[in-house]
């Protein structure tokens, strides 16, 4: 598929959409608590979602059974929601969220810390963070592609972190998944020129040990290999001639 420009009336939309999601990502982070399972989680995000007449974009994508993907402490991103699958104090979780709005999607992640959590988890978390704004320092229209990949496995690296490799960001728009994948380490090429209209959802995921990753035998989560604790950070972003526009979020 090729990468899509959008118009002004469907970047007015994915502006929408992205306001919705980072409004929800707030509003849902402060509604975890110790003792929730990821299924509470699941069953409060959806029904955050559908309250703006959205829907939610993972539900039943490939099969995915729920509004929410939910990865605790070494689960990398696709956590499923399970009753039996409690938060606890000490626990970093990653929640991931897609909503369509008007036929239009965003798409972003946060990772969030349940009561007190450790330095290392705390550092992992922010590092995790910044290397998505160290990327999308790069992000306007003339750069290219790989400048964005390489200044966030960069900067995640220079701490030791392990930058996972198998799971890329992505084109974003009518479809959850458009081109071009954005891998979260340096390419030994530039990639494609960035244009003004491309939407695009940078997703660095991020290991405190190896960047190895296995799926469980729920053919869903994804782990590190090594047991240890990982972060995710994504926002939805449009590509403009100055400094890009973060459509997911808001800030509270
Ligand atoms: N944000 C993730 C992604 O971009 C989540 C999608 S997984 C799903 O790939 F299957 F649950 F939708
Ligand atoms: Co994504």
């Amino acid at each position: 598929m090729a990468v899509t420009i959008k118009s002004e009336r469907e970047i007015a939309l994915m502006r929408e959409a992205g306001k919705i999601l980072g409004t929800i990502h707030n509003d849902l982070a402060k509604e975890i608590k110790a003792g929730m399972s990821s299924y509470e989680i699941d069953k409060k995000c959806e029904e955050m979602i559908r309250s703006y007449g959205c829907i939610p974009s993972f539900l039943d994508y490939q099969g995915y059974p729920g509004s929410v993907c939910i990865s605790i402490n070494d689960e990398v991103v696709h956590g499923l929601p399970e009753k039996n699958k409690i938060v606890k104090d000490g626990d970093i979780v990653s929640l991931d969220i897609g909503v369509i709005h008007e036929g239009y999607q965003s798409d972003a992640a946060r990772t969030i810390a349940i009561g007190e959590v450790s330095e290392e988890a705390l550092k992992l978390m922010e590092v995790t963070k910044q290397s998505f704004f160290e990327g999308i320092k790069y992000a306007k229209a003339g750069n290219h592609l790989f400048d964005i990949s390489g200044a966030i496995g960069d900067y995640a690296e220079s701490f030791g972190y392990g930058v996972v490799r198998e799971l890329v960001g992505h084109g974003v728009g009518r479809e959850l998944h458009e081109d071009p994948q954005i891998p979260n380490y340096r390419q030994n090429r530039r990639g494609m020129k960035l244009q003004k209209g491309m939407t695009l959802a940078i997703e660095p995921m991020i290991n405190i040990g190896r960047p190895d990753v296995r799926w469980l035998d729920d053919d869903w989560t994804v782990v590190t290999d090594d047991g240890t604790l990982s972060a995710h950070y994504e926002n939805t972003i449009l590509i403009t001639d100055g400094e890009p526009e973060i459509l997911s979020l808001v800030l509270d």
